[in-house]
C-alpha cells in the first residue's frame, strides 16, 4: 500500500468497524480483528477489497457448537417473548412455504420470519428426502440463515436440524407452564424419538415429575429412551404397552409421534390434564381424536398455520367435532396476558403445535448472539 492511500484506507477501516459495530454489538473488536488474523483472512483489512464482503464475515455453527451455546431455561425464556411478540403483532411471519419435488422425491420448505422487539430476521430451509436412510442420512435435514436485520446482510448460518429439537420441546414446555395444573407428577409420552427425549429433558425444567410412562408403536425404541433418558433426567422410565396405559394417570402428556390416525382416546384423559400435541402437521395427519379436541380448551401456536397445515384440527372440523371457534387463543396470547389460559384445576388443556418459524429465528438469534460473546463457530468469507 503507498502512502497516498492511506487515508482511503483509513475511512474504509471506519466503514468497517461501524458496520461490524452495526452487526456485532456483542463482539470484542480486539478480538475480531485477532481472530481474523487466526483464520488467515487479515487481508481483510485491505481496501482492495469490497468492504462489506470483507469486514463481516459469516459464522457457521454446527450442531455441537449449538449444543454447548443454549440451554433449556434460556430458551424456554427467549421463545416466550418470541410468541408475545407474534400475537401481539410484532412479528411477520408467513405461512410456510412446501414445494413437492416428485421428479427428484424430494420436498423443500422455507420459513422466513422477522421478530421486531428481537431484531431477528432469518429462515429455515428443511429438506425432505424420503430415500435419504439408503445413503445413511436422516430424511429431513434442516438449516437456518440468520441476517441483519439492518442491512440485510447474511450473518450466520447454523445447523437446523437440533435448533428444531429443542425449540419444539421449549415451546412445550412455556406452553405447559402457562397451561398446565402447577403439580404434575405423571407424564404421558407417546412416540419414544428425536422430540420425545427432548420433550423429557425441556419438560423436566418446568415441573416436578416423579414418573414417566412411555408407549410407542416399537416397543425397543421406547427401551432405548428409557436406557438413555433415565440417568439424564433422573427420573423412573416405565415403558408401557399402549397408548390407553400411557395416558391413563397422566397429568402431563406428549403425543410426538407419525401416527396417521388419533392415538389417544378422551375417556382415557385423566381431568385437569394438559396435553402437548405436537405430531400431526399436515393436513392429513393426526394424533389427537376429536373427543379429545372437543373436551379440551384449545390453543394454538399460530391460528393462521394451524387452520392451513394441522389435521387434528381441519379433520376435527371436517368431520363437525368443533368449530374454528373452538380454538380458544394463541399460546401467545395467554403469555401476553389478553387470554385466560386455565381456569379450573380439572379443566382439560391442549397446545397444539405445527411449528413455526418465529421459533426457529428467535432460537438462531439466541444461538448467534452467544456464539459471537462466547468466540464459537467458524469465520467464514462469503
Ligand atoms: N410441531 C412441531 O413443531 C414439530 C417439530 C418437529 C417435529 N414434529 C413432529 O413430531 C413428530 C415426532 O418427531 P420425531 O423427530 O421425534 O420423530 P421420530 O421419527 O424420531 O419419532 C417418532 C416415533 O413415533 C413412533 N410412532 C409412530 N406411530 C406411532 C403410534 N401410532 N403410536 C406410538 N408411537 C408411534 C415411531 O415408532 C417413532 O419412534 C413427527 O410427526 C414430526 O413431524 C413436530
Amino acid at each position: 500500500m503507498s502512502s497516498h492511500d492511506i487515508p482511503l484506507y483509513g475511512f474504509l477501516r471506519f466503514l468497517v468497524v461501524e458496520e461490524f459495530k452495526a452487526n456485532h454489538p456483542l463482539l470484542n473488536l480486539k478480538a475480531v480483528a485477532s481472530s481474523f488474523r487466526r483464520d488467515k483472512i487479515s487481508s481483510a483489512f485491505y481496501p482492495d477489497q469490497p468492504v462489506c464482503a470483507m469486514f463481516c464475515p459469516m459464522l457457521v455453527l454446527c450442531e455441537k457448537d449449538i449444543h454447548q451455546l443454549v440451554n433449556f431455561a434460556e430458551l424456554i425464556e427467549t421463545l416466550k417473548h418470541a410468541h408475545i411478540q407474534f400475537s401481539t403483532g410484532k412479528a411477520v411471519m408467513p405461512v410456510r412455504l412446501v414445494v413437492p419435488l416428485p421428479e427428484i422425491n424430494g420436498r423443500i420448505t422455507s420459513m422466513p420470519a422477522y421478530l421486531s422487539d428481537d431484531k431477528a430476521l432469518g429462515m429455515k430451509v428443511v429438506t425432505f428426502f424420503p430415500e435419504n436412510p439408503k445413503r445413511n442420512l436422516p430424511i429431513i435435514l434442516a438449516t437456518i440463515n440468520l441476517y441483519s436485520s439492518e442491512t440485510g446482510k447474511l450473518l450466520a448460518v447454523m445447523d437446523g436440524t437440533y435448533i428444531t429439537a429443542i425449540r419444539t420441546a421449549s415451546t412445550s414446555a412455556m406452553a405447559t407452564n402457562a397451561l398446565a395444573n402447577p403439580e404434575t407428577p405423571v407424564l404421558g409420552v407417546l412416540g419414544a424419538g428425536v422430540q420425545a427425549r427432548a420433550h423429557i429433558q425441556a419438560l423436566s425444567k418446568v415441573r416436578r415429575i416423579s414418573q414417566i410412562q412411555v408407549y410407542d408403536l416399537f416397543a425397543n425404541a421406547a427401551q432405548e429412551l428409557k436406557q438413555e433418558m433415565g440417568p439424564q433426567v433422573g427420573v423412573r422410565i416405565e415403558v408401557v404397552g399402549s397408548a390407553e396405559e400411557a395416558v391413563r394417570g397422566a397429568d402431563l402428556l406428549v403425543t410426538v409421534t407419525t401416527a396417521k390416525d388419533p392415538i389417544i382416546n378422551s375417556d382415557w384423559l385423566k381431568p385437569g390434564v394438559h396435553i402437548n400435541a405436537i405430531g400431526s402437521h399436515r393436513p392429513d395427519l393426526r394424533e389427537i381424536d376429536p373427543q379429545t379436541l372437543k373436551r379440551a380448551t384449545v390453543y394454538v401456536d399460530s391460528r393462521e398455520a394451524i387452520m392451513a397445515e394441522c389435521g387434528d384440527i381441519l379433520l376435527a372440523i371436517r368431520e363437525g367435532a368443533i368449530t374454528e371457534g373452538h380454538i380458544a387463543g394463541e399460546i401467545g396470547e395467554v403469555l401476553a396476558g389478553k387470554k385466560a389460559g386455565r381456569t379450573r384445576a380439572d379443566e382439560v388443556t391442549l397446545y397444539k403445535a405445527v411449528g413455526i418459524a418465529i421459533q426457529d429465528v428467535a432460537t438462531a438469534r439466541l444461538v448467534y448472539d452467544k456464539a459471537v460473546q462466547q468466540r464459537v463457530g467458524t469465520n467464514v468469507e462469503i
